[in-house]
């Protein structure tokens, strides 16, 4: 006997899915049998995706949204459901790691970096979960599946604002479960440790890679097919009785100590922290 997911007949959308974790989780959406609605800011990469999609004999359509829009993203949904029919698996994963501002001490943020980070990754996620809800409450049911981060679960020194955001989505999840568990939708999060993408190798040297990485238990990242696979897992049948949880894909990063906070021997002056 064998076991297969089996998406056929249903409807997925992939936020951010143009690149990185987002694209394979729609690769793999599609391989399972689902149609699905590639969303990106960036056309050129949502439409790329479509193509590969379609390549390997799958259905999908980009829906190109910036989701930090209430409007824009009551569009993604609509158009969704207009053209594929329904909507009954959503995972959002657009985040922002900050690029640029990593590692950066707690004491140096002001409120615009405290506004948009929140805004990206909490706020964001919330209007998202909110459109998603609405449509699947109006049809009795449906998954909704949040990209959350291994840095949820310990203390993340230096990168204090992402990961307070990030948890804050993984507390969403057990409220949104609870509310709206009776009608029919399982709310859940996945939580990626380090995961190679573009964005991730932009913004840590290859030797910040590495040190993040050897200091799991399992000596090794996370590959963007794993979590893709997880998300396949999560949104299908297999997993019906699960709901408010958010589930580690992490190489067991969470067991270890809080993780090395640079590879500049950054500490926090304190006097010197409004110098930013
Ligand atoms: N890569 C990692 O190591 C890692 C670790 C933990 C958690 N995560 C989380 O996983 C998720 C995916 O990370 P990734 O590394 O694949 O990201 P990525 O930057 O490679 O891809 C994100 C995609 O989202 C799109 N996007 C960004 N803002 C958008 C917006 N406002 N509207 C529509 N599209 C938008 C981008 O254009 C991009 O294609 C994020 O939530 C991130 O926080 C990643």
């Amino acid at each position: 006997m064998s076991i297969t997911i089996d998406h056929g007949g249903r409807v997925a959308l992939v936020t951010g899915a143009g690149a990185g974790i987002g694209r394979e989780v729609a690769r793999w959406l599609a391989r399972a049998g689902a149609a699905v609605a590639v969303n990106d800011v960036r056309a050129a990469n949502a439409a790329e995706v479509v193509a590969e999609i379609e390549a390997e004999g799958g259905r999908a359509i980009a829906v190109v949204a910036d989701c930090r829009d209430d409007a824009a993203v009551d569009r993604m949904v609509s158009t969704t459901v207009r053209q594929l029919g329904g909507l009954d698996i959503a995972v959002n994963n657009i985040g922002m790691i900050p690029r640029g501002r990593s590692p950066q001490p707690f004491v140096s943020y002001r409120g615009d970096d405290w506004r948009d980070i929140v805004d990206q990754n909490l706020v964001l996620a919330a209007l998202c979960g909110r459109a998603e809800a609405e449509v699947m409450a109006d049809a009795g049911g449906g998954v909704i599946l949040f990209v959350t981060s291994g840095e949820t679960t310990r203390p993340s020194p230096y990168n204090s604002i992402y990961a307070a955001a990030k948890a804050a989505v993984n507390h969403l999840v057990t409220s949104m479960a609870v509310e709206l568990g009776p009608n029919g939708i399982r709310v859940n999060a996945m939580a990626p440790g380090t995961t190679l993408t573009e964005t991730v190798a932009a913004a840590f040297t290859p030797e910040r890679v590495e040190q993040i990485v050897q200091s799991t238990p399992l000596r090794r990242g996370v590959e963007h097919d794993e979590l893709a696979r997880l998300a396949t897992f999560l949104t299908s049948d297999l997993a019906r009785c699960i709901t408010g949880q958010f589930i580690l894909a992490d190489a067991g990063a969470f067991l270890s100590r809080s993780r090395p906070a640079n590879d500049e021997g950054l500490t926090t002056d304190l006097k010197g922290a409004n110098a930013r």
